[in-house]
């Protein structure tokens, strides 16, 4: 298992050009507002308030920073498909968080985050298509399993396997609450992180 014995809130960015320079590798962490983004990192960081859980979704609109075991840094992204404020998102994801996908040389993996109770939505899809056509390798965490009953939950997971048309061996079913999926999802992102 990775240990992370460290952890730290570094910056949060609005711009491309003031990204940290050292070179250290990125874990990347995308989904929709409210699938539970912060409380996935809080979690693998053993950290009960270090990424901000917001009751209002769509506060996330920087890239968030975070060193962990002053070696390698978790990358919260600002949410996608929130409605209220549909048409600045897709302007800051086009401006700040598409290129910081493509072209971020340290960037070593994406964390995708969808809701298990939810079938993946046409965003959630199109945006693993476009990871995937880059070549950025994902973890696809479906969130929230706590709030299913254990056949509901596996039904939901193998229909999300279906949908997205994903490999079973690059999905965790996850809960921040129980910890249910922390250790190979933490085994995922270290594997990326030493390659
Ligand atoms: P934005 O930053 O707004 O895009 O949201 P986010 O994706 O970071 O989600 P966040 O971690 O803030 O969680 C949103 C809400 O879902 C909070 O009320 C969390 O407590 C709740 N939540 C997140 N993960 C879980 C989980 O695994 N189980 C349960 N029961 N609730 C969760
Ligand atoms: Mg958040």
């Amino acid at each position: 298992m990775m240990k992370i014995t460290e952890s730290a809130y570094l910056a949060s960015y609005a711009s491309l050009k003031s990204l940290p320079t050292n070179g250290f590798p990125e874990i990347a962490f995308a989904g929709r507002s409210n699938v539970g983004k912060s409380s996935l990192i809080n979690s693998l960081l053993g950290r009960h308030r270090l990424a901000k859980i917001s009751s209002t979704p769509g506060k996330t609109r920087t890239l968030n920073y975070y060193l962990v075991n002053r070696a390698f840094y978790f990358v919260d992204l600002p949410g996608y498909g929130y409605a209220r404020v549909a048409k600045k998102e897709r302007l800051r994801w086009q401006e700040l968080v598409e290129p910081y996908l493509l072209d971020r040389p340290a960037l070593r993996g994406v964390v995708q985050l969808i809701d298990l109770r939810h079938e993946p939505m046409k965003s959630d899809i199109e945006l693993l298509e476009w990871l995937s056509f880059h070549d950025r390798p994902v973890l696809i965490v479906l969130t929230k399993a706590d709030k299913l009953a254990r056949g509901k939950a596996k039904a939901s997971f193998l229909k999300a396997r279906r949908i997205l048309g994903a490999d079973e061996r690059h999905m965790v079913m996850f809960s921040a609450k129980t910890g249910q999926g922390k250790d190979p999802a933490q085994r995922w992102i270290r594997e990326r992180i030493s390659s």
